[in-house]
């Protein structure tokens, strides 16, 4: 096996997915946002607080190039807008099979209505945001994916044995 990478709107589940995955399949998970909180010190909502978005997007980029450097048989999840990049497509892919994690926008507000680390979350009406990003985000989370996992009502264990199946 390569590189397992997840991708999709904040909320589906990569995370959670991710380490699960890891402890089934014994190998190593990574979270691209942990990595850039790591190294810039601070947490993301400080990065887009201080630095704007802009300046977030270019260090997704950056860790990207990282992790085809040093990644090796690695559960990878990635921050929800990272594959709205081309150039960020381009190296999901040459990094490994990547699995879009599909969930609905009412999914999405279930788990993150309470949420305060989201910074692209915190208007007052979430679930309109969620449903706009959602609708522009799809197509280009398909055209990034390899395998695409609906998890709207599944269980982990459903989500982790589709994923099992599909990994080559
Ligand atoms: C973002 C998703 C977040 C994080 C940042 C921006 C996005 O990651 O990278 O808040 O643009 O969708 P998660 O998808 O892990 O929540």
């Amino acid at each position: 096996m390569g590189n397992v990478i997840l991708i999709g709107f904040m909320g589906c589940g990569k995370t959670t997915v991710g380490l699960r995955l890891s402890y089934r399949l014994r190998q190593p998970v990574i979270d691209t946002d942990k990595e850039i909180e790591k190294e810039e010190k601070r947490t993301i909502s400080d990065i887009f607080a201080t630095d704007g978005e802009g300046y977030f997007r270019d260090r997704e980029t950056d860790c990207l190039k990282k992790l085809i450097e040093s990644a090796n048989n690695q559960i990878i999840s990635v921050g929800g807008g990272l594959p709205m990049r081309e150039e960020n497509r381009k190296l999901l892919r040459e990094l490994g099979q990547v699995f879009y994690l599909r969930a609905k926008g009412e999914t999405i507000y279930e788990r993150l209505k309470d949420d305060t680390t989201r910074p692209l979350l915190q208007g007052n009406d979430p679930l309109t945001k969620i449903r706009t990003l959602l609708e522009e985000r799809d197509p280009y989370y398909r055209a990034a994916a390899d395998v695409v996992i609906t998890v709207d009502g599944k269980s982990f264990q459903q989500i982790l044995d589709e994923i099992e199946e599909n990994v080559t």
